[in-house]
């Protein structure tokens, strides 16, 4: 900034000249704008949005959002604004004093002003979605979670913080109470989140975290991984069923009496292929704690943490070559199994109910 006026950046909108061809041009870009806006809204809801909320605490997410994105256009409008602003002026360029206290309104003071109160706003609404906003831990159900690489440990304790019972992939709650969902990874960093239902909270090795969620309607969400944790961070999701309470304390008895069909051939096989070793399924001798509990594996929708459909077809393609489905998975390979034992265990497991 040189001598007694500064230039900006010459521009010239359209005028006079443009006007033949625009009318055509214009509803062009409206039916193309409307179209755009049309797939990219039916795109905000669905099992797995946070535009989409089914909870208190995803609806002050949503609400956040959406302030944020009004602020943002406000901001964008008045920055155009200003430059259309300029443009026309471009010829009778501002006195140095005028251009100083528009870089000190623009440039500090305003956005100042602006972020305090986005940022005041969103940290007036964070404290719902911690666990002591509504009093403390105490007398919340709690569910414990382990992210490990690529899967979801799911343990249902009880109010002394005992295990009931363990899952993997897959959390059930009952509608309308609040759930302290306990926190933790023993390998690296992975990131709860079920958008539907909240924000998101990072599982770190070595410390236990908290967050309080609660599901305000029955139905089936969709819980990711939201932190880079390997070559299969995008293949760890898990499916989160919202029940209402009677349902949901059936489920939770029901669950705790799985079968096992212990006179089976498939479980005989799994014992005997040494499945065993990191897999346990309750009420056999399949105790296992490196890899998911087995238990009820029938009932889940999905085979690899939400990676395949749950069929026969699928659970024995895992067994044969886990890798091929799900890069860098711990489990080994068991493509040299005999023909027919991993249908037989995989038909075995599906009948898990
Ligand atoms: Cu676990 Cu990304």
């Amino acid at each position: 900034m040189t001598g007694s006026s500064v230039s900006f950046v010459r521009f010239t909108p359209c005028r006079g000249a443009c006007r033949g061809t625009s009318s055509w041009r214009g509803s062009a870009l409206t039916a193309g704008t409307i179209i755009l806006q049309s797939v990219i809204l039916s795109s905000c809801s669905g099992v797995q949005s946070a535009l989409d909320p089914a909870g208190p605490e995803a609806s002050d997410v949503a609400t956040l959002f959406h302030v944020m994105l009004i602020g943002g256009v406000v901001i964008w409008l008045g920055v155009v604004g200003a430059l259309f602003h300029a443009g026309r002026r471009a010829r009778e360029p501002y006195s140095e004093r005028t251009a100083g206290l528009v870089i000190l309104w623009c440039g500090a003071i305003i956005p100042v002003i602006v972020l305090a109160a986005l940022l005041s706003y969103a940290v007036w609404l964070m404290p719902n979605m911690r666990p002591w906003s509504s009093g403390g831990e105490g007398g919340l159900r709690q569910i414990e979670v382990s992210g490990e690489q690529f899967w979801w440990r799911v343990r249902y304790l009880d109010p002394e913080g005992n295990v009931l019972f363990e899952t993997a992939n897959e959390v059930v709650m009952p509608v309308g109470e609040r759930v302290l969902f306990v926190l933790k990874s023993p390998d690296v960093i992975h990131s709860f989140w079920i958008p539907s239902l909240g924000g998101k909270m990072d599982m770190i090795p070595g410390r236990t975290n908290r967050l309080a969620l609660e599901a305000s309607k029955p139905g089936t969400y969709r819980g990711v991984c939201a932190e880079f944790c390997g070559p299969s961070h995008a293949l760890m999701a898990f499916s989160v069923e919202a029940l209402e309470r009677g349902e949901f304390e059936a489920w939770l008895s029901g669950r705790q009496n799985a079968a096992s069909n212990p006179g089976s051939q498939g479980l005989a096989l799994f014992l005997r292929h040494g499945c065993n070793a990191c897999h346990a399924i309750d009420g056999t001798d399949a105790r296992g704690t490196i890899g998911p509990n087995l238990s009820a594996f029938g009932a889940r929708g999905t085979v690899g943490a939400g990676t395949l459909p749950n069929t026969e077809e699928h659970i024995a393609r895992f067994i044969r070559h886990p890798s091929e489905i799900k890069p860098q998975a711990r489990m080994p390979s068991f493509g040299m199994i005999p023909e027919g034992d991993a249908e037989e265990i995989a038909a075995y497991l599906k009948g898990l109910k």
